[in-house]
């Protein structure tokens, strides 16, 4: 039997609208992560990346950790690392700020963690707790943009940091639906963070680069600046937006909407060509014949896609964050699955637009976990940088030297 209270097992759980999804990465001999299972179910009780009915979320993430379970020989499944998301979660920059007391003014360790103390004293919207507090760059006197000022002499310093917060109940939901299947949650993340973990590289973060991840109900966004993160956010739309405006447009149930949309919407300039048309053939969901010109349907869909686009760029264009991106946009997430859409994405972002692949876990390239899978690897990641944070000599920024990289 393999508990995965083994300390070499790291279990991710992403409930996501329309699928709850499993990885399960082993730690190799080498130190690397191992993709050894995984599983991928309908989600039931999730409205827009939240729990919505608690006794169906329960049993959506009891049928994943089964289905997981079967895929590793003997592992039975009680610690997961999950992620939060939804509308309830936001953030906002901090800044920190101590003077240098010790007589050689020379910055220690004990200084770095006085300041980080200082910049998470922040006011949350009530009811609110924060779920990450994010190291950002240090500025010692007037010198900026400093990664690691200890040994550095100063009189005053300062550290920014990136708080993530979300509403108490909201989180409580989510968590409670994982104790109720008596499993331990060892750590929660932003799922957008944990996907942009995933997906961007060292370098993207330092040249600059967004992440979106765009499913069925929601879109988690998160911009990386000289190496750090400036913002992060979620934006209540995704793919069943734009079912549910195909079925209201042509008239046909939700079900007949999505297959449609997950068939035939394509965003690319030269796909809408107006005289071709869909045919939806008699009885299929109790409908007539029913046609539709494929030019009404990419129109339909465009629309909703340039909104979601919009929205995500007048947030970064807000932090005036636009000059800072210089690796581009990176789109992960099931809907990244539609063709053009990178083309769409780039005429709003105006920047370069890539589908990333995730990395960092062995196995994990595979197309079938692709793209859909993006924040459950990044949750096993952020496990596993996590313990090797503290297993480390120097503890100092802990969370900011796993996501400030
Ligand atoms: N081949 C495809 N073409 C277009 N869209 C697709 C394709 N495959 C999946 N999708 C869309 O991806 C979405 C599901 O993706 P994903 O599993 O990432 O969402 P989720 O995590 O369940 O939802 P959320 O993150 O919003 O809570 C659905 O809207 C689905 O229609
Ligand atoms: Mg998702």
């Amino acid at each position: 039997m393999i508990w995965n209270s083994r300390d070499d097992i790291l279990v991710g759980l992403d409930v996501g609208t329309q699928n709850t999804k499993i990885v399960v990465a082993e730690v190799r001999d080498d130190g690397l992560l191992n993709l050894i299972g995984y599983s991928k179910v309908d989600t039931f009780g999730i409205l827009k990346g939240e729990v919505h009915h608690h006794e169906n979320v329960v049993e959506s993430i009891h049928r994943a950790v089964l289905e997981a379970e079967k895929t590793v020989d003997g592992l039975e499944i009680n610690r997961v690392e999950v992620g939060l998301t939804g509308r309830n979660i936001a953030s906002f920059n901090n800044v920190g700020s101590i003077p240098i007391v010790s007589e050689d003014r020379e910055i220690t360790h004990t200084d770095i963690a006085d300041v980080i103390a200082n910049a998470k004293v922040a006011s949350l919207p009530q009811g609110h707790s924060a779920i990450h507090t994010i190291r950002q760059l240090f500025k010692v006197d007037d010198r900026e943009g400093v990664l690691d000022p200890v040994g550095l002499l100063g009189s005053r310093l300062e550290v920014g940091v990136h708080i993530v917060h979300g509403m108490n109940t909201s989180l409580q939901n989510s968590i409670r639906c994982v104790l109720a299947e008596e499993i331990e949650v060892s750590h929660s993340v932003f799922s957008g963070l944990a996907s942009a973990l995933a997906n961007l590289a060292p370098q993207h973060k330092q040249q600059g680069a967004v992440l979106l991840d765009i499913g069925a109900g929601i879109t988690e966004f998160v911009v990386y600046a000289k190496g750090t993160i400036r913002c992060t956010g979620v934006v209540a739309l995704g793919g069943n937006n734009v079912a549910n405006d195909l079925s209201v447009a042509l008239k046909i149930p939700f079900n007949r909407a999505e297959k449609l949309k997950v068939e035939h919407v394509n965003l690319a300039p030269d796909a809408a060509r107006p005289v071709e048309t869909v045919v939806l053939r008699t009885g299929e969901f109790g409908l007539q014949e029913k046609s539709f010109a494929l030019g009404d349907i990419q129109t339909v869909a465009r629309a909703r896609f340039e909104e979601l686009f919009r929205l995500v760029l007048a947030r970064i264009e807000e932090q005036k964050l636009t000059d800072y991106i210089g690796a581009g946009v990176f789109i992960t997430g099931g809907v990244s699955r539609t063709p053009g859409l990178n083309h769409l994405a780039e005429s709003i972002f105006e920047m370069p637009v890539t589908t990333p692949i995730a990395h960092g876990v062995d196995g994990a390239q595979d197309p079938q976990l692709q793209p859909e899978f993006s924040t459950a690897i990044g949750l096993v990641k952020y496990a596993y940088q996590t313990r090797s944070e503290f297993s480390g000599k120097r503890q100092r920024g802990l969370l900011g030297r796993i996501f400030g990289k």
